[in-house]
């Protein structure tokens, strides 16, 4: 009966999580999927998130539905984050619900732009493996462009190539910040000429903000996405909370949609709400509430911002230790310092790689993409002699 179903492979970033835990080697390093690790090593709540939970519990009088939206208390609150103070709904232009994590997100997102009669979205490679997932599921083709330059910085001229040939018929799935796996941003500059080739093409924009505040600030970071959004009529944008309140296993996220007109907004939202009917129903409550309130808090909104501000300066010195480390074996990790966020790419072999976790007990992804928050003071330097030894 279920015998036509093929063996699937496990998901490799997740699959490291156990390879890791089954290394019996005290000095082991996890330096895979994407969480951040204080310089302890340890994924700590933050405690803005905390005391909000606590109030969560005494204030909660009802676990009823809210229906496929979610709530929108949180959807609003986070607003003015994302799309900036003085145009937190784009003149009633955005309207947005929440979904499970940002992978619900983009689920929704990605399917709308398949029901909107898209067959192809433009994807730079490598992107999140989980991107080219989705669209296989939902059937939307990918068209890719090299997103990074052998300098470790952006490769302009592919993705101009990319969207001088792309039209109103095909979409483009951009990471807002803290690119994953790479960590290589686009100048501001850069998201200039990018928003201004996009809305010259017609082409959809839907833009990934999963890290928003781990590379340079809150501002700083949605930059892109702001200069995008002034420039195309419309858009769609997938957010995470996971990482910026470390809410991870909670599957905290939103969908916004930016329309031409405001009247369109609700035609095409309920695209959304019957999406996430038929996928999940009604999204988990308790981590959008307890970061609900603590966007309705000033003083909690002032501790989350500070503990966020201590999470991206820690990344700061282990980019700078790393990129300090320069020439090391046969590469280079002077770039590692002017990239942004949780993730950067080693151009290891995989022979490499394997010998990174057989030898050194050291394990991140496959594709040479390393988790810098699992960098210590305790182990930086272990870690850069092991790669030395590696690629020498
Ligand atoms: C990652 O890329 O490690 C994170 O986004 C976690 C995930 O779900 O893959």
């Amino acid at each position: 009966m279920l015998s036509d179903l093929q063996q699937q492979p496990a998901d490799a970033l997740l699959a490291l999580i156990k390879l890791h835990n089954a290394d019996p080697r005290p000095d082991k390093i996890d330096l895979g999927v994407g969480v951040y690790r204080t310089g302890q090593g340890e994924t700590p709540v933050f405690g803005a998130i905390k005391a909000a939970e606590r109030k969560l519990v005494e204030a909660q009088d009802s676990k009823a539905y809210l229906g496929p939206e979610g709530d929108m208390g949180f959807v609003t609150r986070l607003m003015p984050y994302i799309f900036g103070k003085d145009s937190a709904d784009m003149g009633g232009r955005i309207e947005g619900m929440q979904t499970p994590g940002g992978t619900g997100s983009l689920r929704l997102a990605l399917a709308m732009v398949k029901r909107a009669g898209y067959n192809r979205i433009l994807v730079g490679k490598p992107s999140w493996p989980n991107h080219a997932q989705i669209c296989a599921d939902i059937g939307l083709e990918v068209g890719e462009f090299h997103h990074s330059a052998a300098d470790g910085t952006a490769n302009m001229d592919a993705l101009r190539e990319a969207l001088s040939s792309a039209g109103p018929d095909d979409a483009i799935l951009l990471h807002g910040c803290c690119h994953n796996p790479t960590g290589i941003d686009y100048s501001n500059a850069e998201w200039d000429e990018i928003a201004g080739l996009i809305a010259e093409h017609k082409v959809l924009p839907v833009i990934d903000l999963a890290y928003q505040g781990l590379g340079m600030g809150m501002e700083e970071d949605a930059y892109g996405l702001r200069r995008v959004l002034v420039e195309v009529p419309e858009a769609l944008i997938s957010y995470s909370c996971d990482k910026n309140f470390g809410l991870y296993r909670d599957r905290v996220g939103a969908l916004y949609a930016m329309v031409a007109d405001e009247g369109d907004l609700s035609r095409v939202m309920s695209n959304g709400h019957s999406l996430a009917r038929a996928n999940w129903s009604q999204p988990p409550d308790h981590g959008a509430a307890a970061v609900r309130m603590v966007l309705e808090d000033e003083a909690l909104t002032a501790q989350w911002l500070d503990e966020l501000d201590q999470m991206r300066e820690r990344m700061r010195q282990v980019r700078a230790k790393l990129a300090a480390a320069g020439e090391t074996g046969g590469v280079d990790l002077a770039p590692i310092g002017g990239q942004n966020g949780l993730f950067s790419i080693i151009p290891f072999t995989p022979e490499q790689v394997q010998e990174m976790r057989s030898k050194h007990g050291i394990y991140f992804a496959g594709s040479g993409r390393i988790n810098v928050a699992g960098l210590t003071t305790g182990n930086i330097d272990q870690f850069i002699a092991a790669v030395a030894d590696v690629t020498g």
